[in-house]
């Protein structure tokens, strides 16, 4: 793994938005695999601002990592408003070649669609936030992964940390859709997005050899090309060194 520790979370979202920028010139039909949360809202300012100074994504195509069950596309925790809220109306991206998997209707149907989607798309970077619990998209830890994109029940701690968006823990969805672990591993390159408090699961990922499905994080090491973006302070709590 490719570990970039940076002084502040400014650092960070410039760090991210560097890499972004090298693959998009470099490939401008690329495809991105996005995520949500508040770990890459940064970063995709700065992409933002990389796109008002030229940079072109007329031809990139993306797929997101998962949406919460029961919310439509129009709800504002939705991860569509979401993505189209911090990144997609910012940036000259086709919203024809975004694709965020549908929360509401017929949730097997949606899976269908979402693994169809997935088995014909080449993702030639996939940015990752991470749970304090360690779950990547909402693989959740637990005995067993799943390859493909399925339905999660949220774990009661994600619940508690995701409320903090909703005006009351009762509004947060009990379910979601998620890529699957294989979804993910297969992307050609992991950018994981590190801010907030997750300590347990960066300790897990970078001070320990295991992997573990019960911190699901820790499968990044078995990637060829993951790349970790922290704050030094979060380093410095879990004893990192570089
Ligand atoms: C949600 C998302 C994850 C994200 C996580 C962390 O659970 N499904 O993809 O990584 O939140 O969010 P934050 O970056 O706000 O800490």
């Amino acid at each position: 793994m490719n570990i970039i520790i940076c002084k502040d979370y400014a650092a960070v979202s410039a760090a991210g938005a560097d890499i972004i920028e090298a693959i998009v010139r470099a490939k401008p039909d690329c495809t991105l695999g996005l995520a949500t949360g508040s770990s890459p809202v940064g970063m995709y300012q700065e992409l933002a601002r990389c796109c008002a100074a030229g940079l072109d994504f007329s031809r990139v195509h993306s797929v997101n990592l998962d949406e919460y069950v029961g919310l439509a596309p129009t709800h504002d925790q939705s991860y569509r408003y979401f993505m189209d809220d911090n990144l997609f109306n910012h940036i000259n991206i086709k919203k024809e070649n975004t694709y965020v998997a549908k929360g509401t209707g017929d949730i097997d149907a949606n899976l269908a669609e979402f693994n169809a989607v997935l088995d014909r798309t080449d993702i030639d970077v996939q940015v990752l936030g991470v749970g304090p619990d360690g779950h990547l998209g909402f693989n959740e830890p637990g005995a067993t992964l799943y390859d493909g994109a399925h339905k999660e029940t949220l774990d009661e701690s994600t619940i508690d940390a995701n409320a903090r968006f909703f005006a009351s823990r009762d509004e947060v969805p009990r379910f979601a859709v998620t890529m699957g672990m294989g979804n993910i591993m297969r992307a050609k390159k992991l950018l994981m997005i590190v801010s907030g408090n997750k300590a347990d699961a960066m300790r897990a990922l970078l001070c320990s050899d295991k992997i573990d499905p019960r911190c699901p994080c820790t499968f990044l090491r078995l990637h060829r090309d993951a790349t970790v973006i922290l704050e030094q302070s979060l380093a410095d709590e879990i004893g990192y060194k570089a």
